[in-house]
């Protein structure tokens, strides 16, 4: 979702602000805009589609001197993709300029009231009314002018805010949206995330919600809505530049890929090196919530932990989770699952949980994300920074996570002997290897993709952990490729959705568990006989799969617990090449932003 850059230094301020935007196109945006104050005079240039227009509208920032500016990508959310609704937005008068991520909720009430005061809007947006507020609360002080801005808008936001009168100062603010303040030399920045600055200064300020960053060329002073002065810590960033660069690869996609072996070993060998998490209590019940791929990482996440340690598991969606009014007891662990720690929906969910006494468990790739910041524990998924809006290495990781948390739990009640912890350390040790020869199967992988890559439709079946494997096949597949697709209990195709299937339809049946072989064996022949066509994913050995199927992909025999492993590399590989074969934008889907900061 929108990103946000500032900088204040000696340097010329728009080639770094383009350079920062370009580190945050990642997030997803459909338009983009810089602000450059200079002798007194603060020029915007803004405009809708990609980076690249406005980089050439501004000669690649040469044509804007000064050393003050904040950036933007725009993500619509109130009011279309256009040049006039594109960021940052200035005040009538000129003399402040905005940039926003978030949903300022009470925006039409404080449109009407600006309105009322004389003020013209042009965009369609909810962040004018900002622009306009600062305008009519500024009394020559803009750390106040701040704070009233804070006191009148409700909902989400990361501000940046430059004003002609002061040329020395650049103010941020956050609620509910990401910002960091990065701090170097003589010079300091704002963004929404650490890559885009990265080039420029490892050490950062990890702001809290309605902290205010005053930011000059010297210093940064960090205030809270008193205007007392907040002390914090610097956060030193460990991961290099390269780690959020393609390395060579034609997409993030595949290079984040490529990395998953080394990055599960990273989340899996600490925590077993330190004999498994511990628990002074065994909740009652555990409540899983997150969105996207990660809800499906929560839906092995239940079949696991129950399995191992029957506890029961409920797993819902974080925007429906607070809505349904939840039953939750101080005895419930909620596990709130997250790459970025920063989805909104997922955050209000974990405070739902904890205003009701709930104990949080985050499995979080961002360090000093809000939801790590957040939860009583956390458990990091050790991906580092992930680019790609689908996600890939960060779902394998979060996938190792609650096997982590699985085994821990058991162990903690005793259930877990040292010849099954060995057995089990084992298994998840060797996952790297395992994920490493589907990637080596990837020519296989390849030749199917281009045997299906016309598909119009796809079904995606499997029963118990195969299902929930196949949601995240499924979705991968859609959203990268474009190609409708649905996942399904093998079951339950035959309770409705068995219509659809017709001559020449392709369903991927995925068959890891062995246990339900000869079931699913079954679903597959209830298909074919209506005319699909079936590519299934089995694990090795399982000959009856293959006599049914028109093809299949293998994936080696390990624990059936933790086939989801290596089975989900190869489903995101699958995708992959059908989206590469498609010609698609696979490392920016249409539509999608990868940190989705807006519920
Ligand atoms: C799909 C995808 C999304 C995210 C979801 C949650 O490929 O990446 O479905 O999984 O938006 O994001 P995080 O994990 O950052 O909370």
């Amino acid at each position: 979702m929108c990103g946000i850059v500032g900088y204040i230094g000696t340097r010329q301020a728009a080639p770094i602000l383009l350079d920062g935007l370009k580190k945050l196109e990642y997030r997803g945006y459909d338009s983009a805009g810089v602000a450059i104050l200079n002798e007194g005079t603060i020029t915007v240039e803004k405009t809708k589609g990609r980076l690249k227009n406005l980089y050439d509208m501004i000669n690649g920032g040469k044509k804007l001197p000064g050393t003050v500016g904040i950036g933007h990508t725009r993500w619509a959310t109130h009011g279309e993709p256009s040049d006039v609704n594109s960021h940052p937005h200035a005040s009538e008068s000129g003399r402040i300029a905005v940039v926003h991520n978030g949903i300022i909720e009470n925006y039409m009430k404080l449109k009407d009231f600006l309105i009322g005061k004389g003020y013209t809007f042009i965009s369609d947006t909810d962040t004018e009314v900002v622009a306009h507020l600062a305008d009519y609360y500024y009394n020559g002080n803009l750390l106040e002018t701040m704070v009233k801005i804070i006191h009148r808008v409700e909902g989400s936001y990361a501000l940046g805010l430059v004003s002609s009168d002061h040329p020395d100062q650049l103010i941020a603010v956050r609620k509910d949206s990401p910002l960091i303040i990065g701090l170097g030399e003589g010079e300091n920045f704002i963004a929404s995330d650490i890559p885009a600055i990265l080039k420029y200064t490892r050490n950062i300020y990890l702001i809290d919600d309605q902290e205010i960053a005053l930011l000059t060329r010297d210093g940064v002073t960090l205030y809270n809505t008193y205007l007392e002065e907040v002390q914090k810590e610097v956060f030193t960033v460990d991961w290099d530049i390269a780690a959020a660069e393609k390395g060579g690869y034609e997409h993030f996609m595949f290079k984040e890929i490529m990395e998953e072996p080394q990055s599960v070993l990273n989340t899996v060998g600490p925590v077993l090196r330190q004999g498994l998490l511990k628990f002074d209590t065994i909740p009652d019940r555990i409540s899983i919530v997150a969105c996207g791929s990660a809800y499906h990482v929560g839906i092995v996440g239940k079949y696991v932990i129950e399995e191992l340690t029957r506890i029961p598991v409920e797993v819902d969606i974080a925007s429906e989770y607070r809505y349904r009014n939840p039953i939750i007891t101080k005895d419930t662990l909620v596990v709130v699952i997250s790459q970025s720690g920063e989805t909104a929906d997922t955050i209000a969910a974990l405070r739902e949980a904890k205003k009701q006494g709930a104990k949080i468990f985050g499995i979080v790739n961002v360090v000093g994300s809000s939801i790590a910041r957040e939860s009583d524990e956390v458990l990091y998924t050790l991906a580092g920074p992930e680019i790609a809006v689908a996600t890939t290495k960060a779902y394998s990781t979060q996938l190792t996570a609650v096997y982590l948390l699985a085994l821990s739990l058991k162990k903690a009640m005793g259930q877990l002997p040292p010849e099954d912890e060995k057995h089990y350390a084992d298994e998840l040790m060797r996952l790297p290897d395992l994920i490493s020869e589907m990637i080596e199967q990837k020519e296989k992988i390849q030749y199917y993709a281009s045997k299906f890559f016309n598909a119009k439709s796809v079904f995606f079946i499997g029963r118990g952990l195969d299902y929930a494997l196949s949601l995240e096949g499924s979705l991968k597949l859609k959203e990268i490729s474009y190609i409708h697709s649905e996942a399904y209990g093998a079951g339950e195709l035959k309770h409705g959705t068995i219509s659809l299937i017709e001559d020449g339809t392709l369903v991927i049946a995925v068959a890891t568990q062995e246990k339900l072989f000869e079931k699913i064996v079954s679903n597959i022949r209830e298909v074919k006989a209506r005319g699909a066509v079936v590519l299934s994913v089995a694990t090795e050995g399982c000959e009856m799969i293959e006599e049914c199927s028109d093809g299949v992909l293998y994936i080696p025999k390990t624990d059936p617990l933790f086939a989801p492993s290596p089975a989900v590399t190869l489903l995101q590989l699958f995708a992959y090449y059908v989206a590469s074969l498609k010609g698609c934008d696979i490392d920016k889907p249409r539509n999608l932003a990868k940190s989705v900061t807006v519920e």
